[in-house]
This record gives structure tokens, sequence and C-alpha cells, in this order.
């Protein structure tokens, strides 16, 4: 069952930005199955996967915003340090460090902050991006 499926509500409008998104959700969706599929063991590599995708994903992006000049980068970036050290829990119960019951619940935590880094923070600095003319804004035709 896919955890998260990609829809164009996400789109930022760069293609960096947007691509890194869908192989996150990709990542995530790998991790989802490992733990639903109880194989613990696949499941630690792959939160090592995550952590390579979603740091230079959020270096991309922090620098995109830092060009940018967006004024909110440093709670933006804490956002993003706050999600890696969810990604490195998820990991410790994974590999037993902690209980691998808890593998579970601590995903799920992860998953929903993921989401709203990407559906709510990352649309804040896309409508400011498209205030400074970085990304096109759609045309909306008045009803
Ligand atoms: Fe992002
Ligand atoms: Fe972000």
């Amino acid at each position: 069952m896919p955890v998260v499926r990609w829809t164009s509500a996400f789109e930022i409008g760069i293609p960096d930005i947007d691509e890194d998104h869908k192989r996150i959700l990709g990542s995530v969706q790998k991790i989802h199955d490992a733990i639903d599929g109880g194989r613990f063991d696949d499941c630690a590599e792959l939160v090592a996967e995550f952590f390579v995708i979603a740091r230079g994903h959020f270096e991309r992006e922090e620098r995109i915003l830092e060009g940018a000049g967006y004024p909110h980068l440093k709670h933006h970036a804490a956002r993003h340090k706050e999600l890696l050290s969810m990604a490195e829990e998820v990991g410790e119960f994974c590999t037993g460090l902690k209980n691998r019951s808890g593998a579970r619940e601590c995903f799920e935590r992860m998953v929903s902050f993921l989401i709203s880094d990407i559906v709510e923070a990352d649309l804040e600095f896309k409508s400011y991006l498209e205030d400074v003319g970085l990304v096109e804004r759609p045309i909306t035709v008045p009803k």
C-alpha cells in the first residue's frame, strides 16, 4: 500500500526540488514496506539510503532558498534537521538498538513530519519564490 502518492499539488515548480521530493517519497515507501513486512534488517539500510537522499535534498533546497533571500530559512533548516534526527531514530528502532515494535510508530511520526515539510513548509516558500519571480505563478482564471 502506498504511504503517500505523489500529486501535482506537491509541485514546487523547480525541477531539481520536485525530483528530490519524488525520490524522498519513494525512499519512504521502501522503508514502510520493510517495516510492514517485518524486514527490519533491510530497514536500517533503507534508512541510511533515505539519509543520503534527504540530506542532499535539504542542502540543495537550503542553498536555493539562501540565494533567493528567503526570510524563514533558519526555521526551515531547523525542520530539516529535526526530520533527519527522526529518521535516525527510525534506523535505531529498526536495528534493534531500541525496541523494534517502536519502529512503526516512530516511522509514522517521521512520515507525517515529512509530509508537513513537503506540503506545508515547502509550499510556503513556493509562494515566496513566486513573489520574487523565481517560480512562475499559475494563472488563475477569475470565476
Ligand atoms: Fe523539500
Ligand atoms: Fe524543505
